[in-house]
C-alpha cells in the first residue's frame, strides 16, 4: 500500500518535472533576457529576479509581458548597467519599448535589433555605444521614437531609416556620425537639433547636389 502510494507519487513528480523542462525549454524569450543579463555589469542588482528557471519572464522586474506571455516593454533606463548588448534580443519580436537609456553600456549595437518589427520605442541614449547604427533598423516599420543620443556612434545615418513612416522623435546628437543628414520620407520634418554636435556630420543634404556617399571617412 505505502509502495504503491510513493510510487504514484513519484511518477506524479516525474511528469511534473518533465512539464516544466519542456516549458522552460520553449521559453527562447526568457532565454534572450537572461543572455543579456550574463552579458551585463550590474551592481545595483536590478536583474536579480532574472531567474531563467521560471516558465517565462512575466514575473521579473523590469519585464512586462502582454496577455499571452509575450514580452513586450524592458525597462532598464538609469539603472547603472553595463556591458553590452546580445543578437538574442533578435528573438523579442513582441517587444514595443526598449528603454536603455543612462547606462554605462558599450560595444555595438546588434543588428538583430532590426528585427523587432514590434518596436514603437527605441532609447538607447546616453550610453557608451560604439561602432555605426545597424541599416536593419530601416525595418522597424512600428519605429515612433529612436533616440540614441550621446553615445559614440559612428558611420553614416542610414538611408533606410526614411522609409519609417511612424517615426515622429529622433535624437543622434552628441556623437561622431559622418556623412550628410537625410532629408527625404520620415526626416523632412525633424529639426536640426536631432543631428547637433556631430562634427563630421554634414547637412542637410541638398538632394542632387550633395551626393549621400561624400565625406564621410
Ligand atoms: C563613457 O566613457 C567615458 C570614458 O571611459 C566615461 O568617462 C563616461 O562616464 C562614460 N559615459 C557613460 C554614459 O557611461
Ligand atoms: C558632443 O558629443 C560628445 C559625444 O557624445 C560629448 O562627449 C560632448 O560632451 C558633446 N559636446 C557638447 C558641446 O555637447
Amino acid at each position: 500500500m505505502i509502495m504503491e502510494k510513493s510510487y504514484g507519487e513519484l511518477a506524479m513528480f516525474a511528469l511534473a518535472i518533465a512539464a516544466l523542462l519542456s516549458l522552460a525549454h520553449t521559453n527562447s524569450e526568457g532565454d534572450a533576457l537572461y543572455a543579456l543579463r550574463l552579458s551585463l555589469t550590474d551592481p545595483s542588482n536590478v536583474l536579480q529576479s532574472w531567474d531563467p528557471t521560471l516558465v517565462n519572464p512575466c514575473t521579473w522586474f523590469h519585464v512586462t509581458c502582454d496577455s499571452q506571455n509575450q514580452v513586450i516593454r524592458v525597462d532598464l533606463g538609469n539603472a547603472r548597467l553595463s556591458g553590452s548588448l546580445v543578437p538574442e534580443l533578435g528573438v523579442l519580436l513582441n517587444l514595443q519599448y526598449l528603454e536603455l537609456y543612462k547606462n554605462s553600456l558599450t560595444g555595438h549595437i546588434p543588428s538583430e535589433v532590426g528585427k523587432l518589427q514590434s518596436l514603437v520605442s527605441l532609447d538607447l541614449y546616453h550610453n557608451n555605444f560604439t561602432g555605426s547604427i545597424p541599416r536593419s533598423f530601416g525595418k522597424l516599420s512600428s519605429l515612433v521614437f529612436l533616440r540614441l543620443n550621446s553615445n559614440r556612434l559612428t558611420g553614416r545615418i542610414p538611408r533606410e531609416l526614411t522609409s519609417i513612416t511612424s517615426l515622429k522623435a529622433v535624437d543622434m546628437s552628441n556623437n561622431d556620425l559622418c556623412g550628410t543628414i537625410p532629408v527625404t520620407g520620415s526626416f523632412s520634418h525633424l529639426a536640426a537639433k536631432s543631428f547637433e554636435n556631430n562634427s563630421r556630420l554634414n547637412g542637410p543634404e541638398l538632394e542632387g547636389f550633395v551626393p549621400y556617399e561624400m565625406s564621410c571617412h
